[in-house]
């Protein structure tokens, strides 16, 4: 749909009372600028509960190799739980959990540290000690947060491998990891049906060749499993018998959180690494500053998987570290019904929603009548993250989910970042359908032409981010190479976040999507080069192509342009077999939507794939320009054979 000027330039200005009653003012932008080191270290002591104080806020001596809150203490479980329970909030409600097969569970604050202490009580008898990585491969059950903050409390770092990777991904990243504890259950429910997940434990630990030494299964939807006697115990017989007591330490401010792996352009993951005091600084910032949290009344709802950053920051540690109540959902958006967000949306009375543009999309396509048949006037501040929000899915999210009362923040930040970078303070801001707007204060970014050194002109250009911030990555796990080389070396002491944007007349950022090989589908992030590598190991590829082709629902899918090897069938059920391999070997998301076989690729005389040609037949359009191909011919016979399938 093509937009008028004037819907482009729409705004709208914060409702009265939410202005009125928002954690921040106008100021705050100035305030934080005027001394941006100032500014996070009095949020800092203002939000966490540090056991040590901090002296130096940054040492930024050895860039890009950061340390914040320099010689602080602190314990992140501490501050989730403890912190609450002893300022009299231990009855609040911490979770609303809704199973998928519709069973629910509640823990307050009291409740869910007891659980805590539990499950560091059974790690430290599996012998995890602070420093040792743990990692966990769950479906969005509550364990999953309690084995994160379990971890946190022991200060060993977490690595959570999302429950629909693959067991080959999982074992890859146990092993980069060095993981000496898995915590997985025995399956979990999709569309109604259980699912397993300890096979694939099982495969991943087959070949003796990882750290792991225990592996915890929580039981969950009680299929049969095999068992490894001396190596698997049951949830419910450890950390069930455990004490629900436990003493916690406290640890530098630098101490390792958590590892999670994230694709790159390269084939192989980089294991993020988080520690402990920015992080958890950034996170209540962003709690307070961005969903405006009022811990004593508010229902927080992001829906992302733990998976992912987002539930990282936004289900595990933000919310609870903010001492608010929320709601943990297992399930899909469809079952046993499309109204599912909104029944529970209204059973719970959340108050804001936090979700991904794929999702709003969805829910445009099955109709604006599904919502209306529930209350969603407890509603008061909606988020959307992972992907660009088109102004058409913003506005039916603003109009039809929010009631036309809600704000909407449209959060932009990275597995990187930790945190929210940029996105609109909802109180002081006018939002704008499509835009995420201005850096939160404290922050500073750029959008730069290639040189790095110009203001990008109004075609757009590449987004960087200036100067240190507290919740970035301290690094990428055992490559300190890799790290400077894939953020820090295109611009001098400049963090390249890899996507493109543009700033309007108002100064307002857009995103443009990513300027690398890294694909956004449905809001999770896919490397080209990663699936390419799969479709390579297969005995029926000789070569493979990846392109992330726009989609109107997913923001992008996966097209796949392969060569068969000698002898293989161009046929459907070759492409449809090769479907299936990327999805086994990476996961059901990385499956491409399609698999075109081709003759050739189109090749610089250098040998180079050009992507950006296959791009253009996969979205439908025509070709561009050609003349740096060593045989131009290529592409003409890839249209045919592509219109003939
Ligand atoms: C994209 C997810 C536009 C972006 C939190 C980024 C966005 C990548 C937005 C990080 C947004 C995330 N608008 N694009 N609001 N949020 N992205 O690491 O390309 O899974 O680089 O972190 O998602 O994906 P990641």
């Amino acid at each position: 749909m093509t937009e008028t000027a004037a819907e482009q330039t729409e705004t709208f200005a914060p409702p009265e009372q939410f202005a009125a009653a928002a954690n921040i003012k106008a100021d705050e932008y100035e305030r934080a600028e005027a001394d941006y080191l100032g500014f996070w270290a009095e949020q800092s002591r203002e939000l966490v509960d540090w056991h040590e104080d901090f002296g130096e806020v940054l040492d930024w001596t050895n860039p890009p190799f950061a340390k914040w809150f320099v010689g602080g203490k602190l314990n992140v479980a501490y501050n989730c739980l403890d912190r609450h329970v002893l300022a009299g909030n231990g009855d609040r409600v911490a979770i609303n959990f809704e199973g998928e097969p519709g069973d629910s569970r509640t823990y307050t604050y009291a409740e869910l540290l007891a659980e805590v202490s539990k499950a560091a009580n059974t790690l430290t008898d599996l012998g995890v000690k602070t420093g040792d990585r743990v990692a966990i491969y769950l479906p969005m059950i509550p364990e999953a947060v309690i084995s994160m903050l379990a971890c946190a409390r022991l200060g060993a770092a977490h690595s959570v491998v999302f429950g629909g990777f693959s067991s080959d991904a999982l074992r890859s990243r146990i092993i980069d990891a060095e993981a000496r504890v898995v915590i997985t259950a025995d399956g979990s429910y999709r569309r109604a049906k259980p699912t397993s997940l300890k096979p694939a434990v099982d495969e991943a630990l087959s070949q003796g060749d990882t750290p792991v030494e225990h592996v915890l299964v929580v039981k969950r939807s009680g299929q049969e499993v095999d068992w490894v006697d001396g190596r698997d115990q049951w949830w419910e017989d450890s950390v069930g018998q455990a004490s629900d007591t436990h003493e916690c330490e406290f640890f530098d401010a630098e101490n390792p959180l958590f590892i999670l792996y994230t694709s790159g352009t390269t084939g192989k993951p980089k294991g993020i690494l988080h520690t402990s005091g920015g992080y958890l600084t950034q996170v209540l910032y962003s709690m307070k500053a961005v969903f405006d949290i009022k811990p004593e009344t508010d229902v927080f709802w992001c829906t992302a998987d733990v998976g992912w950053v987002t539930g990282h920051s936004y289900v595990t540690y933000g919310p609870l570290a903010a001492g608010t109540s929320q709601i943990v959902y297992e399930g899909t958006p469809d079952t046993p019904h499309q109204g599912r967000w909104w029944e529970i949306i209204e059973k719970y009375k959340a108050t804001i929603l936090y979700a991904a543009p794929t999702a709003i999309r969805t829910f445009m396509k099955w109709g604006e009548e599904i919502p209306a048949e529930y209350d969603l006037s407890s509603l008061r501040l909606l988020g959307s993250v992972g992907e660009p929000i088109n102004p058409e899915a913003w506005r039916w999210y603003h109009r039809v989910v929010g009631g036309e009362r809600c704000p909407i923040v449209d959060t932009w930040w990275q597995t990187e970042t930790g945190a929210h970078m940029i996105a609109p303070m909802p109180g002081v801001l006018s939002t704008k359908p499509g835009s995420s707007q201005r850096p939160i204060p404290g922050i500073s970014v750029d959008v730069v032409d290639d040189s790095g050194e110009n203001p990008a002109g109004p075609e757009g250009g590449l987004l960087v981010i200036r100067r240190p911030w507290p919740a970035m990555l301290r690094g990428i796990w055992k490559d300190p190479e890799r790290f400077k080389e894939t953020y820090w070396s295109r611009f001098e002491d400049t963090y390249f976040a890899g996507d493109g944007a543009r700033r309007d007349e108002d100064g307002d950022i857009w995103f443009l999507g990513r300027v690398d090989d890294v694909m956004n589908v449905s809001g999770h992030r896919l490397s080209t080069a990663e699936i390419e590598s799969s479709l390579v190991a297969h005995s029926k590829v000789a070569e493979a192509a990846v392109v992330g082709a726009a989609d109107d629902t997913s923001g992008q899918a996966v097209v796949a342009f392969v060569i068969v090897s000698n002898g293989a069938e161009d046929s459907p059920e070759t492409a449809e077999e090769l479907r299936q391999h990327v999805g086994k070997d990476i996961g059901p998301i990385a499956k491409p939507k399609t698999v075109h076989i081709v003759t050739d690729l189109p090749k610089t005389r250098s040998g180079k794939i050009m992507r950006r040609l296959l791009k253009d037949v996969a979205e439908n359009r025509e070709v561009g320009n050609t003349t740096t191909l060593a045989d131009a011919s290529v592409m003409d016979q890839i249209e045919k054979s592509v219109a003939g399938a």
